[in-house]
């Protein structure tokens, strides 16, 4: 069973995926309606609710997060110039791995807020400026543009980042949230689980697939080219990054949710001129993979939209997967305590296919 396509490999109380119909249904409310009002912290609470006898109800799981934030600066500030030295994604994993492991809400405090703290200090770090400290009492999402630029976001912007954040909160057993149930199924803790969860999200067939996203809109430049320059990397063996899905068969609800943020952002400039070039983009790649791969249902995926929509919101291609690590990083830890308190070791089996022992003649 490659890929183990179609295997039942948990029962969850957080997500349905339903591929055939484009539809994704996260603790009973649709995508579409987190992605136009839910916050980074309404969707943690929606998410962590019953999974930890002492998280705070209402707005008391912000405030512990911001102060969390503020606790992670002061804690990871001395080793962020060696971690910023890292591509973005693996400098954020080696800054999550210093946080201690467990399994209490004290632990899924840190792991939510560490992210959120890491991404802006690492990119401002890998520009050569200073880290900025967060601002404790901000919201997630506006803290974390605040502190990647260092002004007070629009209330436009950080709506469109908590927007970004709850659409990618969860996503059924994709690979990252498999990876970190099989770590959790070991009791090794939410920590470990969590860094499985990056190490598997990092991959371009998974979460690293919108930076070269944006590369790709940016190589091709301008509308015209989209047939020259797609037919071409179809014809060397490439996939076309923000494309296709194992689970959807139709559109990935989540692209769409996207669209409608990006157009709620109200972008101007470079940024406009980028959503209307990858908008003729997409319907030139969709009907080329409609005639070059008949009966694929390769369709817009989540990736795409994230790329237009973050670099509108000014993080760097080379970051986007960081910002997926803190929109995901609530459903991860869901998952994880779901398959602890489920208490099942995963443990498959692989079936033999080398060589017989040699016979003694
Ligand atoms: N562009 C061109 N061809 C594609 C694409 C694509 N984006 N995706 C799949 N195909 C082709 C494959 O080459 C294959 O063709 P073949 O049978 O002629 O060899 C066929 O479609 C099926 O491919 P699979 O690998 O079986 O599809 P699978 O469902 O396993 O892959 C995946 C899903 C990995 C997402 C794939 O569509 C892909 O690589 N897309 C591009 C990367 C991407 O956008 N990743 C983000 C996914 S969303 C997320 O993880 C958050």
């Amino acid at each position: 069973m490659p890929g183990l396509d179609d295997v039942i490999a948990a029962e969850t109380v957080l997500s349905d995926v339903d591929g055939a119909n484009g539809r994704l249904i996260i603790r009973g409310h649709p995508v579409e309606e987190l992605a136009r009002s839910a916050t980074a912290e309404s969707v943690a609470a929606l998410l962590l609710d019953g999974f930890f006898d002492d998280m705070p109800k209402g707005g008391g799981l912000a405030q512990q997060i911001g102060r969390t934030r503020r606790d992670i600066f002061h804690r990871l500030q001395p080793h962020l110039p060696a971690i910023a030295s890292l591509p973005p994604v693996e400098a954020l994993r080696a800054g999550m791995a210093l946080l201690p492991d467990g399994d209490d809400f004290q632990t899924a405090l840190r792991l939510l807020a560490g992210p959120a703290v890491l991404t802006p200090a690492i990119i401002r770090l890998r520009r050569g400026e200073r880290p900025l400290p967060p601002d404790p009492h901000a919201g997630q999402a506006a803290d974390m543009l605040q502190m990647l630029t260092g002004v007070i976001p629009t209330a436009a912007a950080a709506r469109a980042l908590n927007a970004y954040l709850a659409t990618v909160c969860e996503h059924g057993l994709n690979a990252s949230t498999f990876a970190a149930r099989v770590v959790a199924s070991t009791k090794a803790g939410l920590v470990s689980a969590a860094m499985a969860g990056i190490s598997a999200l990092k991959g371009p067939l998974h979460g690293g697939a919108p930076g070269p996203v944006l590369d790709m809109l940016d190589a091709i430049g301008e509308a015209g080219n989209a047939e020259t320059w797609l037919r071409q990397a179809l014809g060397r063996g490439e996939r076309l990054m923000g494309f296709g899905h194992r689970i959807y068969r139709v559109r990935d609800p989540r692209a769409d949710a996207l669209k409608a943020a990006l157009r709620a952002l109200g972008t101007t400039g470079a940024a406009s001129s980028r959503l209307a070039l990858a908008e003729q983009v997409e319907k030139v790649a969709l009907d080329m993979l409609h005639r070059e791969k008949p009966g694929r249902p390769l369709k817009t995926n989540v990736e795409f939209y994230t790329a237009v929509l973050l670099d509108a919101l000014g993080f760097p291609s080379d970051s986007f997967t960081c910002v997926f690590v803190t929109g995901r990083m609530p459903g991860w830890i869901a998952h994880a305590r779901e398959q602890e308190l489920s208490g099942r070791l995963i443990r498959p089996q692989s079936r033999y296919v080398g060589p017989a022992p040699q016979q003694a003649a």
